[in-house]
């Protein structure tokens, strides 16, 4: 069932909880301009996990594909996955002037993608957990567990906040402020206002026994000193 179908009506929206910005074309035309996704880092790190010619890897909430273009002469399948019909437009132009065989495209989510084939190797996510509330964070991170195999990496980036309730006006506050009003700077300060508001970032230690309850071991926790951003290597065991 690789399309975004709700298999009840309980089920939440993925597409129409994906956050505003990422559903408008003009924003994911933009994307790539306004945010670097340090691809050779996240790669250099990956090739350390182990990631080799052999290597299956899931990339969920792809956005525009720069992780998904990168790693793609380095592995032998990756499978991009997001929700959004114009970030998936932007990201199949890419992968056809590529002419990489090896890319597969699917318009789907977390809570809704159904791997086909062999295990992952290596599910990799950016910037995408921080659309889904709590709730479904946790079964999403249940559905990863049995995507990638036992063994296998999963590698986490999102906007988690490090710090306790108490510090939550002076930490956003001083983050909010680190970004102007001018939209020529790329991402505005208004962006982040949002960010915090309509979106669904949480606390690492309400997100870490999560990712663990759901059979993964996290090896490495890695967070920004303004406590705003987090790095997790996760393994299936
Ligand atoms: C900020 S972009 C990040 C794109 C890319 N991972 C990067 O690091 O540049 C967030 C992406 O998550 C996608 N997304 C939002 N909710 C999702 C969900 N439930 N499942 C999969 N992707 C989702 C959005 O459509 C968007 O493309």
């Amino acid at each position: 069932m690789n399309k975004i179908e709700k298999r009840s009506h309980w089920m939440l929206d993925e597409v129409k909880s994906a956050g505003r910005e990422n559903l408008d074309a003009e924003h994911a035309f933009q994307y790539d301009i306004k945010e670097d996704a340090s691809v050779m880092e996240e790669l250099a790190l990956m090739k350390m996990l182990g990631l080799n010619e052999q290597s299956e890897v899931v990339d969920i909430g792809a956005g525009t594909g720069q992780f998904t273009l990168a790693v793609a002469p380095l592995c032998t399948r990756i499978v991009a996955v997001d929700v959004s019909p114009v970030m998936l437009d932007v990201l199949k132009a890419k992968v056809s002037e590529s002419r990489l065989p090896n890319i597969e495209v699917v318009q789907s989510g977390f809570l809704t993608y159904e791997h086909q084939g062999r295990q992952a190797d290596f599910v990799y996510s950016r910037y995408a957990l921080h659309h889904l509330p709590d709730f479904w964070k946790a079964l999403a991170f249940q559905r990863l567990g049995h995507i990638v195999r036992t063994g296998g990496v999963f590698r986490l980036w999102d906007i988690v906040y490090n710090f306790e309730p108490s510090e939550a006006d002076d930490r956003l506050n001083t983050w909010c402020a680190k970004l102007s009003d001018d939209p020529k700077d790329g991402w505005i300060r208004a962006d982040l206002e949002e960010h915090i508001r309509d979106e669904h970032s949480t606390f690492t230690w309400l997100l870490e026994p999560m990712i663990e309850r759901a059979g993964f071991s996290i090896e490495e926790a890695v967070y920004s000193p303004d406590g705003i951003f987090a790095r997790y290597v996760a393994r299936a065991i």
